[in-house]
């Protein structure tokens, strides 16, 4: 059982978790992930390991609440235990001093994002990051990214704050500029991470990107993560889950990604709906 010691809204739909794992704690780098399960009978699900306190045997998660198990998390709170947290599980991600890189997060991976860009200053890099949200609301851990980074840009889709436009608009930029960028980092929904991998290839610009596939045991052996990197078959729990930009067969997991839809919206419906009958 995981004690939640801190809760706090960064969006409407997105809350911080401080949760007490002190087995955890002092092993995670960035990049690693734990597999959570929010009670009895639940799904597992993957979420990054934010930030830890090896003193105080904590964890930070950032959690996007979208679906079913996302959404029961969210109804839990400060003195509530989580039942089940597996890790650190994953490989770091790989960090060198590339002289000048571009951090790029989407949505709630901003807050994946932020370890490694951590990590990279830390290896001596220039950080150039760009936020990219739908919109204003979605907008999380500016101040934290700011903090670490030589530069940072805002996009929203909406254009209610920063750019108007996608990262990808805010990349194409920077790579033009004679800033010397050898390597992009991105962690946000699939089609993001794609087509910021089809602009850096044409720069012939390295790219790691982080892929968020449907994952069961984390441990290699359900075969549910299975992506193709260069034409192989990998497994994104246990190879992963970062990954060279330039190889991943984005429209195979983009296909594979959706492949249980119909079943996770019965699942939130079900979650969601309250009956007229039970007010
Ligand atoms: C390595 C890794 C790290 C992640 N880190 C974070 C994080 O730090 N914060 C965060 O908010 N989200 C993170 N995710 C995504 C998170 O796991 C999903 O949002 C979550 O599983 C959705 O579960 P649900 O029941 O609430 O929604 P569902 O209704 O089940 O699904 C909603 C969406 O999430 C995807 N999804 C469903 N189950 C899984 C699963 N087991 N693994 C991956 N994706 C799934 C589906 O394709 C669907 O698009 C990460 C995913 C991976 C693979
Ligand atoms: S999650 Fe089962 S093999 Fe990767």
């Amino acid at each position: 059982m995981y004690l939640i010691t801190h809760k706090e809204k960064l969006s409407q739909t997105i809350t911080k978790y401080v949760v007490k794992a002190p087995f955890i704690a002092p092993k995670r780098k960035a990049g690693n992930f734990v597999i959570l399960r929010v009670e009895e009978h639940g799904e597992r699900i993957p979420i990054t390991i934010v930030d830890s306190d090896a003193k105080e045997g904590t964890i930070t998660l950032i959690v996007q609440a979208i679906g079913k198990t996302t959404k029961l998390l969210a109804t839990k709170n400060v003195g509530d235990y989580i039942l089940d947290v597996v890790g650190p599980l994953g490989n770091p991600t790989p960090i060198e001093n590339h002289g000048a890189v571009v951090c790029i997060g989407g949505g709630v991976g901003t807050a994946e994002m932020l370890p490694i860009a951590k990590a990279l200053k830390k290896a001596g890099n220039s950080i150039y990051t760009i936020i990219g949200a739908r919109s204003k609301e979605l907008i999380i851990l500016e101040n934290e990214m700011k903090e670490i980074s030589d530069k940072t840009f805002i996009t929203t889709d909406d254009g209610s704050y920063g750019r108007k436009g996608v990262v990808t608009d805010q990349l194409k930029d920077l790579l033009d500029a004679p800033l010397g960028i050898s390597a992009v980092y991105a962690i946000g929904p699939l089609p993001m991470m794609k087509f910021v991998s089809l602009l850096t290839k044409q720069y012939d610009v390295q790219t790691l990107v982080s892929l968020n596939a449907i994952m069961v045991d984390g441990t290699g052996m359900c075969g549910g993560c299975r992506v193709t990197i260069g034409g192989e078959m990998k497994f994104a729990c246990v190879d992963g889950p970062e990954f060279d930009g330039h190889q991943v067969d984005f429209d195979e997991m983009l296909m594979r990604s959706r492949s249980y839809l119909a079943m996770e919206k019965i699942s939130d419906e079900l979650f969601t709906h309250q009956c007229q009958l039970e007010k």
